[in-house]
């Protein structure tokens, strides 16, 4: 994965250009749906920015816990000052790299178009794997234009998922309108 081409500062002018025009966009649908959640699931979203996918989430985990780990101060405070905001979500200072949770603490982690931000791919692929339960689901969701597959082939990401101690490694491609997206999804092992 090429992280400088992908490493845009999260600074005051960017993040308020990314909530005005991105905060509310179909990929956080996509995995959502795709999530398969219960009232009572625990869910984490690894940079979560302002918030969308536990919003809507919010709509089925009734009894269950909602998390979002942002790295951006002001993301995370336009995420808790969202008008359409759940009191029930938790929102938490950190990064992939250095989650604020306890071990095998959440059944689902996702990550919607933050993966090629990440500075340590194969860390924080190791911090999803020790909050994610034996048998918890992991989505890495990334859009088509952000991602350059090329650099970041399925099976090098296969590998890395596999080395950090997930299973059950597939890719479905999602689209609406002009938006497509792959959701990388995986299993943390059992054992
Ligand atoms: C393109 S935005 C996506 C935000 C949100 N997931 C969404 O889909 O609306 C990328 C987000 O990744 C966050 N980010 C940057 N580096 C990160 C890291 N190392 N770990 C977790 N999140 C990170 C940024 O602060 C930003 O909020």
């Amino acid at each position: 994965m090429s992280e400088e081409k992908h490493q845009p500062e999260w600074n005051e002018t960017i993040t308020r250009w990314y909530c005005d025009n991105y905060s509310e966009w179909p990929s956080n649908e996509f995995v959502v749906e795709a999530a398969d959640l219960k009232p009572d699931s625990c869910v984490l979203d690894i940079g979560c920015g302002g918030g969308q996918a536990l919003r809507l989430a919010s709509a089925v985990v009734t009894t269950g816990r909602l998390v979002g780990v942002e790295p951006t101060p002001l993301m995370l405070q336009f995420a808790k000052e969202h008008k359409d905001n759940v009191a029930s979500i938790e929102y938490l200072s950190g990064a992939a790299e250095s989650l604020p949770l306890a071990n095998a603490s959440v059944d689902i982690a996702w990550a919607v178009n933050t993966l090629h931000h990440w500075r340590d791919v194969a860390g924080g692929l190791a911090e999803a794997a020790r909050v994610v339960r034996p048998g918890g689901r992991l989505i890495l969701a990334e859009d088509a234009d952000v991602t350059d597959r090329s650099a970041l082939s399925d099976e090098a990401l296969r590998s890395a998922l596999e080395r950090a101690g997930f299973t059950d490694f597939h890719v479905v491609p999602t689209q609406r309108g002009d938006v497509l997206c792959y959701l990388y999804q995986c299993r943390r092992l059992l054992r």
